[in-house]
């Protein structure tokens, strides 16, 4: 089962006179537990694509559809109900709050949703191997764990889909791996749906399919 696609997708930057067509004629499908990495060069377009999957930016032309939702002509607040409901972000700079311990960055998600939960926060911090860090902050913890931290408060609403962009690209070698392991389990074990952007082919071979980018075009 189908649980994103796009549709003759492009994003064309305008900026004054000058515009720069980044993405065009997108067409992806990705199935319902399926590890998808999206790899391409620097400025060809993944984070761009990325972006417009999750809804945080319009495109151009073109349709993006999450389960049965199109979600490109959808307004705001009922992009943001999907968003919270079918959607988790990793980021290669992780974002975590750095005033708040990893229990309450992962808890966070569920305050803002009126369900404050420790116990659920907890659970997945257990999941990415962090019991004993609950109540480090952020510049407590390695990158690699605080990318852990990351992809805990990403999942703790249950989410079905998670977007990855580069979420090893400011870990080393070791971190990286434990990072990737972690989200391919989630996807062999807890049937998430990953969709990873990098430009390490390495890791982009471990994915089920590899999407490559080029010239604004799925090559
Ligand atoms: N808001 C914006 N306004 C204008 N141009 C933009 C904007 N965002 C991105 N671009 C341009 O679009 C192109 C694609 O950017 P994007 O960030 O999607 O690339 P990327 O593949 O993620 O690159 P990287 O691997 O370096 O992260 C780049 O040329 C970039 O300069
Ligand atoms: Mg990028």
């Amino acid at each position: 089962m189908e649980i994103m696609r796009t549709i003759e997708l492009g994003k064309t930057y305008r900026d004054g006179e000058k515009e720069t067509e980044v993405l065009r004629g997108i067409n992806l499908e990705i199935d319902e537990g399926e590890f998808v990495a999206i790899a391409g060069p620097s400025g060809s377009g993944k984070s761009t694509l990325l972006g417009l999957l999750a809804g945080l930016d319009k495109p151009t032309v073109g349709q993006v559809f999450i389960g049965e939702t199109e979600i490109t002509t959808l307004p705001e607040n009922r992009l943001a109900k999907i968003r919270g409901r079918m959607l988790g972000f990793v980021f290669q700079s992780f974002n975590l709050i750095p005033t708040l311990t990893a229990l309450e960055n992962v808890e966070l998600p569920l305050i803002l949703n009126g369900i404050a939960d420790a116990k659920k926060a907890r659970e997945l911090l257990d999941l990415v191997g962090l019991t004993n860090r609950s109540r480090h902050y952020p510049n407590q913890l390695s990158g690699g764990e605080q990318q852990r931290v990351a992809i805990a408060r990403a999942l703790v609403c249950d989410p079905p889909i998670i977007l990855a962009d580069e979420p090893t690209g400011n870990l080393d070698s070791k971190n990286s791996k434990t990072v990737m392991d972690l989200l391919i389990s989630l996807c062999e074990e807890k049937q998430k749906t990953i969709v990873l952007v990098t430009h390490d082919l390495d890791f982009a071979s471990k994915a089920q399919r590899t999407v490559h980018i080029e010239d604004g075009r799925i090559s």
